[in-house]
């Protein structure tokens, strides 16, 4: 393998910029190139970074530009014919979540990788970052004790999409924290919600997730909340966890807090007493970018040939979840459950054991 990998980034809108300036300030990377369709957005960049090379086309930054990697920023209808044709051209590809629009895209993806011997990974961003490590590290260590469930809000004005409703674009940072932290594939999924500014296209939503032992998920989110909200709570029958990602150094917080029901009560004095109150304490979190330790795993699993942790089989799980959560709000919010012989390993134990799910959506 040679010393330095070089990199082309595809789309240079909102996200695509965040990778530019991630892929250039790696070692062992050089980023050579990138492209988008708006030729605004091409010298905008290449104003900012005169040494790269800067085109309009996506097939000439894949074939002419002589590179080792594609990393694909641009609207999630475009990831799958552009990670395609990145694919069959022989690069390593980086695709932004949510992978594609389809359970059937990621498994075409896939499979060409595993034939070509490529590395693909999807940016899962959240399961890089210093907190959510953290709180693995805390569930592992059995700190917790049992996991009853867990509630994900991800709400805020705006940014409205056209192509993909509200689940599609936020949800997936709490699906795959979630996934990450309890290590299985739900059950079950319901999903309601409503398209207030644009028909058919869904701006707040409410998700469950059932999983196995009655543990269950609750995933809420809105592009129509004043204020920006991203808090996430794991209740655990010893401890809890509050995890608030808008503060800047605080943001986790254990709570020594747990109900408990005792033996036996007469009056309702003595069953308060089964509420426990501990401390709570932060821990220290060593704080890097999230989006550079996942621009550096996707460079050392390419020179070390390895599965990256969010590999394409983690971004065909998280399209599933998607698309049965797509099915459920087209039944008012029914459940769709996922086959009980075709589910796949543990979300993070073994990618090698996982089979092909099959969607089954039934009404009522
Ligand atoms: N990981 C995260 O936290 C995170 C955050 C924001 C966005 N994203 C993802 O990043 C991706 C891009 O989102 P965005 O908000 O930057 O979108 P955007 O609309 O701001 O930018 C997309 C850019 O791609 C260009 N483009 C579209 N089709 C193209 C094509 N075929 N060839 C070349 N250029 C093309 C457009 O001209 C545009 O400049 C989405 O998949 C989104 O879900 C991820």
């Amino acid at each position: 393998m040679k010393k330095e990998i070089t990199v082309g980034v595809l789309g240079c809108g909102y996200w695509g910029p965040l990778l530019v300036r991630n892929f250039r300030g790696l070692p062992q990377c050089r980023l050579k190139a990138v492209c988008d369709a708006d030729i605004a957005r091409v010298k905008h960049i290449c104003a900012l970074y005169s040494d790269l090379e800067g085109v309009t086309a996506s097939q000439q930054l894949i074939t002419a530009c002589d590179l080792d990697a594609i990393v694909i920023a641009t609207p999630v209808k475009s990831h799958y014919p552009l990670a395609k044709a990145s694919l069959l051209a022989g690069k390593h590809t980086f695709i932004e979540k949510p992978m594609a629009t389809s359970s059937q895209e990621c498994e075409e993806l896939i499979e060409i990788a595993e034939r070509k011997g490529l590395i693909l990974m999807v940016d899962h961003t959240f399961l890089y970052s210093a907190p959510v490590q953290k709180i693995v590290e805390i569930v592992e260590t059995g700190d917790l004790g049992e996991i009853r469930y867990i509630n994900s809000r991800r709400l805020n004005l705006g940014l409205f999409q056209k192509d993909i409703n509200v689940t599609w674009d936020l949800a997936p940072h709490d699906i795959s924290i979630i996934l990450h932290i309890l290590g299985e594939f739900p059950l079950a999924i319901n999903c309601q919600g409503n398209a207030h500014v644009h028909r058919d296209v869904e701006d707040v939503t409410n998700m469950s997730l059932s999983f196995p032992h009655k543990r269950f998920a609750t995933i809420q989110s809105s592009w129509l909340e004043p204020r920006k909200i991203r808090e996430m709570t794991i209740v655990g029958t010893r401890r809890m966890i509050v995890y608030d990602d808008l503060q800047t150094r605080e943001k986790i917080r254990i709570y020594d807090a747990r109900v408990e029901r005792p033996p036996h009560f007469d009056t309702f004095a003595e069953f308060q007493y089964s509420y426990h109150y501990g401390d709570s304490y932060i821990p220290y979190i060593h704080q890097e970018e999230p989006l550079k330790l996942a621009c550096q795993h996707f460079i050392e699993c390419i020179k070390t040939n390895s599965e990256p942790l969010t590999g394409g089989r983690r971004g065909l799980e998280m399209v599933r979840i998607l698309e049965a959560a797509n099915a459920s709000l087209k039944m008012n919010g029914a459940p769709v459950t996922f086959a009980a012989s075709a589910r796949p390993a543990p979300a993070f134990a073994s990618a090698k054991t996982e089979e092909v799910l099959e969607v089954e959506a039934f009404a009522g």
